[in-house]
């Protein structure tokens, strides 16, 4: 047994990102439908000492530097700054990041800081209060943009705002997102739209592409390529008007960085992935649950990361989306 996460094709997976729980409190209409979506039972969801343990042996045994934290949305977790600082105590500690909506981070990103979190990535589609409402069903704009500004002073840094544009609802808001997040000091990244919806709804033809991004951002502002190392990072940078502050653009669709993707997942019910595209999950919680020790169960994990794809097929005929929805996997 090789200790790191390694793949038939080289890659080695140091950066984990952890599902804590598949509910959320925006609807967001690219994600799941109006209603919600049929939760995990209580029972099913990893309890806070299965969670830990299984960080523990990512980080002692298999290489893991890095971890975020994701849902769902992760603040919706019970204890969630009580579960932090229990990561921060891990050795070596991983450096500890989170992918959240920003509902309820005004009042606790202090809290979220000082327990270890050492930076955030915010969702943020809109800085227009209709649109937000129109995208999420809730009408909290001012919530998320309070919770921005509560992360940069709780010195959370840097603070990611992510944007997902839509056609016909806020594709032309991309230079008004990229103005409000300058002003700020937020770093910006927009993401094409992926077929990981509840609704399978997703369709190529409806979907921004990378390059209609860089042109309405062209549009207003001179982009010029960054020269920062990318590593695994699925963001390719651009400086904006020279720099030093820069846009990043996520093209999962278009621009595929699979070969040098770093990440392996765990889902709030204790599910190893290899990959958001994967359905060959091995179930942890079960190997947790029977009495498995930390070898058995770094072996399990070991084995699912070496039959990782070497991509996703989403440019494939024949594409089939995967069977849990994003909201489900951990973004
Ligand atoms: P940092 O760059 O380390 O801040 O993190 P990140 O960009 O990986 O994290 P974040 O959770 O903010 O993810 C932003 C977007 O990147 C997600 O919404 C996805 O669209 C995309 N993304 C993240 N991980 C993957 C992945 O494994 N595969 C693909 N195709 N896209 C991913
Ligand atoms: N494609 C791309 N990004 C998505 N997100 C949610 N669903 C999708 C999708 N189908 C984004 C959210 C959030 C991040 C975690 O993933 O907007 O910023
Ligand atoms: Fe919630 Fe994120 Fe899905 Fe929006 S995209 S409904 S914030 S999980």
């Amino acid at each position: 047994d090789t200790p790191a996460l390694v793949d038939t094709f080289g890659r080695v997976a140091t950066d984990l990102r952890v599902s804590l729980t598949d509910r959320c409190n925006l609807r967001c209409t690219y994600c799941m439908p109006a209603e919600g979506l049929p939760w995990l039972p209580k029972e099913e969801v990893l309890t806070d000492d299965e969670l830990l343990r299984l960080m523990r042996v990512a980080v002692e045994r298999l290489g893991v530097t890095d971890i975020r934290l994701t849902g769902g949305e992760p603040m919706l977790r019970p204890g969630l700054e009580e579960l932090i600082g229990r990561i921060g105590a891990l050795r070596p500690r991983p450096r500890l990041s989170m992918t959240t909506n920003g509902i309820g981070l005004a009042k606790r990103a202090g809290a979220l800081a000082a327990a270890g979190l050492d930076r955030i990535n915010v969702s943020l589609d809109t800085v227009n209060p209709d649109t937000f409402r129109t995208i999420t069903r809730r009408d909290r704009l001012s919530h998320v943009l309070d919770g921005l500004a509560a992360a940069r002073e709780a010195g959370l840094d840097p603070v990611k705002v992510n944007a997902v544009l839509l056609p016909g609802i806020n594709e032309h808001e991309a230079p008004e997102l990229l103005r409000f997040s300058l002003e700020h000091g937020y770093h910006l990244r927009f993401i094409e739209q992926m077929p990981l919806d509840a609704q399978h709804g997703w369709d190529r033809r409806n979907m921004i592409t990378a390059a209609e991004i860089l042109a309405r951002l062209q549009a207003e502002f001179t982009l010029s390529p960054s020269a920062a190392e990318r590593g695994g990072a699925p963001a390719e940078r651009w400086l904006v008007n020279g720099g030093p502050a820069d846009v990043g653009i996520i093209a999962s669709v278009t621009r595929p960085f699979c070969a040098a993707c770093e990440r392996t997942r765990l889902t709030a019910d204790g599910a190893v992935r290899s990959c958001l595209f994967s359905n060959d999950e091995t179930d942890l919680r079960a190997l947790l649950r029977g009495g498995a020790d930390d070898e058995e169960v770094a072996r399990a994990w070991r084995l699912t990361m070496w039959g990782k794809l070497a991509g996703h097929e989403i440019n494939d005929a024949g594409f089939a989306q995967p069977i849990r929805p994003m909201s489900a996997i951990g973004g």
